[in-house]
């Protein structure tokens, strides 16, 4: 068993029928699952879906660049942001050491540090100037569009203070791109300055480009395995080929998901991970689950303002934070647990006698137990509490698994919008923000909205103090 599925206590045979799902409900959607499946099948074929092919790339030129980079460089910055920056994070979070940038150079398998430079944030950029050395670091800039403003004004300050320091020719060397093959302002920097780069294929979203060179190239810099990682997702293709829904993982979590938040309104999805390794795996998942089926129109047009808010939690830290809500508070979430069964250590607590003995249960176990006996105790509270909630577990943290899963969740996403007759491809809402940012910045050919900018601004303000 690398990764499985339990979705009893979705079902109302557990927590009842004003919550629970019906096998019937189920079972009344598989026409609709098959044509969805059909939908997607052919879309792939026709190379219009080109995701679910990724994990049988070639990743020769992935391999060569990244040898070259961990020989020539200390650092390693990746500056984007959104799907160009939370798939390398999450990988690197769940599949290297805690305090990686902190470890002796041979504890990193000789690879570089990792930063990121995602947000505007004035004293983020100087935090990281301040940490690195520009002549010992490689900065990897990573845009679909290309002209995304937030890593754009990150690349240009970069950019100015790499020439400053090694001169405008060896600046050059320490640029890599990663951008569309022919869009984009980056990609006229690449073509005039002559920067090493890589493509991000045409007909992948940035949400689900984690397996093209925008998540591949940093992950094997720092040292993952990135065929392993690749093998993992073709384990869960594999897996997920089946139109029966009861054989398929990603579709049936898909069909829990959405008769959930259609018919028993449970608006809100929490992924909750009981290993600290997989924080940023929630990060990524929120992004994913977030633009792609949060969706004011179906595809022909009707508004339905559709799509269930996601949440990261992690336990055992959320146990003690937002579990008193999950528990008694509104009914209106499902709950996805992450277990990991066997961890990268396992530690054994020591035996004390104090306080009455009061602590000596703990003693000769070991903490991994704890972990899982507590993962255990929430999921069996929580259903006695009537709240729907499944598990993924996972056999370890892996590469393999790690595809697996990142894997599955995409094609969940992906079948999902099929379910609401939505597009889980595009993003009309962060494309508004982008063009009200060019707006306000005084972009040239943006002036209309900025009229109806400052139009806004002369609205009745209503501030304290
Ligand atoms: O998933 C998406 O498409 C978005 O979140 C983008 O990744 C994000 O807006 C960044 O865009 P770009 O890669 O063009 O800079």
């Amino acid at each position: 068993m690398n990764i499985s599925f339990d979705f009893t206590n979705m079902m109302s045979d557990a927590i009842g029928e004003d919550d629970g799902i019906k096998r019937s409900e189920i079972e009344s959607l598989q026409d609709k699952v098959k044509l969805i499946d059909k939908d997607l099948k052919s879309k792939r074929k026709d190379g219009i879906l080109p995701f679910f092919d990724l994990p049988y790339q070639d990743i020769g030129s992935i391999s060569k660049a990244e040898e070259e980079i961990k020989t020539g460089f200390e650092n390693f910055v990746l500056i984007g942001i959104g799907g160009s920056s939370l798939g390398p994070k999450a990988l690197h979070k769940a599949l290297n050491p805690p305090y990686y940038n902190e470890l002796p150079k041979e504890k990193r398998k000789g690879c570089p540090k990792i930063y990121f430079l995602e947000n505007v944030d004035p004293d983020s950029l100087n935090a990281v100037l301040d940490a690195i050395d520009l002549k010992k670091t490689v900065f990897n800039v990573i845009t679909k569009s290309g002209s995304t403003s937030e890593t754009m004004a990150n690349f240009l300050l970069v950019r100015e203070r790499l020439v400053e320091a090694v001169g405008k020719e060896n600046a050059k060397r320490h640029i890599i791109a990663t951008t569309d093959s022919k869009k984009g302002s980056l990609r006229r920097l690449v073509e005039t300055e002559g920067y090493k780069s890589f493509e991000v294929p045409e007909k992948v979203g940035g949400r689900f480009s984690v397996f093209t060179p925008v998540g591949l190239f940093p992950a094997a810099v720092i040292g993952v395995d990135i065929k392993q990682l690749l093998d993992g997702a073709a384990y869960m293709d594999n897996l997920c080929k089946s139109e029966n829904v009861r054989e398929n993982p990603a579709y049936m979590s898909a069909v829990l998901q959405y008769i959930a938040a259609t018919v028993r309104g449970k608006n809100i999805t929490v992924l909750m991970s009981y290993a600290d390794a997989l924080d940023e795996i929630g990060g990524w998942f929120c992004q994913l689950w977030a633009e792609s089926l949060g969706k004011k129109n179906t595809i022909d047009g009707k508004v339905i303002n559709t799509g269930q808010t996601p949440v990261k939690a992690i336990g055992t830290n959320d146990q003690h934070s937002q579990i008193q809500l999950y528990m008694e508070g509104p009914n209106d979430k499902t709950i996805t647990f992450i277990r990991v069964e066997k961890f990268r250590n396992e530690i054994l607590m020591p035996r004390v006698s104090i306080d009455n003995d009061s602590l000596s249960y703990l003693g000769g176990r070991t903490m991994n137990e704890l972990i899982h006996a507590e993962q255990t105790a929430t999921e069996l509270a929580l259903t006695k509490n009537g709240r729907p909630n499944s598990r993924i577990t996972l056999s370890e943290v892996s590469p393999y698994t790690i595809g697996a899963l990142l894997y599955m969740f995409e094609v969940q996403t992906a079948f999902s919008g099929g379910l609401y007759s939505i597009n889980p491809f595009d993003q009309p809402g962060v494309e508004e923000g982008k063009v009200l940012t060019y707006a306000v910045m005084g972009r040239s050919g943006y002036d209309e909205k900025k009229k109806e900018i400052e139009e806004m601004a002369k609205r009745a303000r209503f501030t304290i103090p």
